[in-house]
Order: structure tokens, then sequence, then C-alpha cells
């Protein structure tokens, strides 16, 4: 299959005719990579079941794993979930369109391949303008997982979903970069108290400004409460380690480490803060960002660990981000990446939590 890279504006004028070609796609069973405010999403039918299969086969995804139900209009909404409770309506209307994700009860519009057997169903509205422009052309219940080969880095470029995709899929709509770079807060609806199951750029802050009563940890069950966050995500094909501690003790660590992988000719990398990366020797040094600029740091993040598999770097050290803001959500993707994977120089010994 020859996959097409066509350019969209977020402009309904300009955009129409390719909204129209991917609309045709996606109602054809076919698949579209799309921009969100986010990350890249590998689209579907979200009402046709077969689309949800071509996704899990695509991707290289487990299919007991759900995908997200995009819509372009709150009253979308209610065709596919009941029982909506009056708080996912507050937070809805305070966060949508946006970078947030509601798990609710499922009805039976929603096949059971779009939410891996589940009776529940995630759902977001996106604010990215091109792709609301795409849900609306496409029917108005999009299935969109990241768009990555599972296991790797989400695409925050058109590049990456091409560098994933090529062949695979129909068409690759290109946005530009994406505006967060990290996937959506997601908040499950469906316990007697809201849970946060993924932490995102809406952080537990914002989410309690609107929510009374919020958990953090999902309720104990046979299924855990997102099946994704179960798999190993974001990974870098090199041993990536996080190593915390003070930033002189966390630089020395990581020097050390550098000259003994290069006796042994080893490839070794460091993702640092703009504000450190004059102490590092003798190592490949990525820039994250300034520690002033959290945008930028989790903007930068899964670019960083794709250029660095692209290098083909072997040993990987990062520096721990725990910023205020978006520190929660950026170190939750560092410490899947490294599969939990931590240096602690306090301790000065490996710790595996
Ligand atoms: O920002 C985003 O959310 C991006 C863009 C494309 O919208 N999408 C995304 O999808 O990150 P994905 O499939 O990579 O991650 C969705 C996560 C998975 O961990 C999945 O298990 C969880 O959401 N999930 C989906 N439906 C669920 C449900 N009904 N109950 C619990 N978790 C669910
Ligand atoms: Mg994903």
């Amino acid at each position: 299959m020859k996959t097409r890279v066509v350019k969209a504006f977020g402009d309904p004028e300009k955009d129409r005719e390719v909204m129209q070609e991917a609309a045709g796609i996606i109602k054809n069973g076919g698949l579209v990579a799309i921009p969100t405010e986010t990350v890249y999403g590998l689209a579907g039918d979200a009402l046709n079941p077969g689309s949800a299969g071509k996704i899990y086969r695509t991707k290289g995804r487990p299919s007991d794993n759900p995908l997200i139900v995009h819509i372009a209009d709150i009253s979308a909404m209610d065709r596919i979930a009941h029982d909506i409770p009056e708080e996912a309506y507050r937070l809805a209307g305070r966060f949508w369109p946006g970078p947030l994700t509601m798990v609710l009860k499922k009805t039976d519009a929603v096949p059971y391949e779009t939410t891996g057997g589940l009776d529940t169903v995630a759902v977001r509205y996106p604010v990215n303008m091109i792709a609301r422009e795409f849900i609306q052309a496409s029917g108005g219940y999009i299935a969109a997982p990241s768009a990555n080969l599972s296991g790797k880095p989400s695409c925050t470029r058109a590049s990456h979903c091409l560098e994933d995709l090529d062949g695979k899929i129909e068409m690759i709509i290109d946005g530009g970069e994406v505006g967060i770079g990290l996937e959506s807060t997601i908040v499950d609806f469906t316990e007697s108290i809201p849970c946060i199951l993924r932490q995102g750029y809406i952080n537990e802050e914002m989410l309690r400004s609107v929510l009374k009563d919020l958990s953090r940890d999902p309720p104990q069950s046979i299924h855990p409460k997102a099946p994704g966050m179960k798999y190993r995500h974001y990974a870098p094909k090199g041993k990536l380690s996080i190593v915390k501690g003070s930033p002189e003790r966390v630089t020395a660590k990581i020097n050390n480490a550098a000259a003994d992988h290069g006796q042994k000719g080893e490839t070794c990398a460091v993702i640092a803060a703009h504000e450190n990366i004059s102490g590092y020797r003798g190592l490949r040094i990525m820039d994250a960002g300034s520690l002033r600029n959290e945008d930028e740091i989790a903007g930068r993040l899964f670019a960083i660990l794709r250029e660095l598999d692209k290098a083909g770097i072997e040993y990987i050290y990062s520096e721990d981000f725990d910023t205020p803001r978006l520190g929660a959500a950026i170190m939750d993707r560092m410490n899947r990446a490294a599969g939990f994977n931590v240096i602690n120089t306090d301790e000065d010994q490996e710790e595996k939590t």
C-alpha cells in the first residue's frame, strides 16, 4: 500500500479536499494518521468493529488494550456513553475541547472491538482544528490510539508517523509538530470516586479545581483499569536509566558511566536540562529544554527518544525532570520508557521500583 502524506492547515476552506479524501478512507474501513494537540493518532471508524481490528494489527498492539473514541462535539458523547455523572459533564465543560479523556459506561453503539472487550469507553474531544475537521467529516466517532507502533515513543511529528506506518496505512495528515507532546490525561468515572488513570497536561491540581473527590490509585481488580498502562511503553532500543539526586552527583555519575562505556567502545547519551548540558563530557548530549519551560521539555521528549534510536545509541541516561506543573506526566513517560530503571545517586545504588 502506498502511504500518502498530505498537509492540512486547520482551516476548513483550505482543508476541504484533504478532509473529504480522508473521510472516504475512514468510511471504507481504512486508517489515517492525524495530528491532535497531544500526539498524532492512528484513526479509524470507532463504530466499525473491522476498523478496530485493523488498528490493532497495524500498531502490533494487543487487542485487549482499548482505544480512545474521539468526538468533535460534547453532545456526541450521549450516543456512546450512558449514565454520565454530573461531575464528568463539569470536567468536560472546563477542559473540552482539550487534552482530557474520560472513561464512561459504554452504550451498545460502541463495538467491544473498540473497547478491548470492556463495558466502558474512553472519550476525548480534542482541541486541534485539523483533528476536529477530520472527525466531523468522518462521521463524528473516531477511534485513535497514539500513531506509534506498539511499544515505541508516541509520534509528535508527521515524519514519526511515516517512520512507523509507511506502507501500512492509506494516508498521513501532516499538521506540523504537535503542541503538547504528551498523551491526554485520563480520568475514570465508572467507579464511586473519579480516578486518574494516566497523568497528562491537565494535571492533578487542575482536575481538583473541578472535582471534589479524586483518587490517584485505580481500585485493584482482576482487569487493570487502563490496560495500556501495563505494557512497556515509549521504549527506546538503548538501555535507558533515570538518574536522580543533586545536579552535581547526577552529572558526575553520568560522566563516569560515559567514561566506562567509552572504554568498552559502547555508545552513550544523556538527556539533560538546558541549564546542565555544559557539565557533560564524552557522550552525546540531548538538550531537553529549560527547566523554566516545562512545555518545551514535554514537547521534545518523544522526538529525542526517537532520535537516539535512529543514532543506534546503546546506553541512555536521563536527568529527572521533576518540574512543578508537568513533572508528574513527564516522569510517568520517562519511567515507563526506562522500564522503571532508576539510579539514585543519593543512595548511590541502583534501585528497581
Ligand atoms: O492524547 C491521547 O490520548 C492520544 C491522542 C491520539 O488522542 N491517544 C492515546 O491513545 O494516547 P493510546 O491508545 O495510545 O492510549 C490510550 C490509553 C491506553 O492506556 C488504554 O489502555 C486506555 O487509554 N484506555 C482506553 N480505553 C479505556 C477504557 N475503557 N478504560 C480504561 N482505560 C482505557
Ligand atoms: Mg499509546
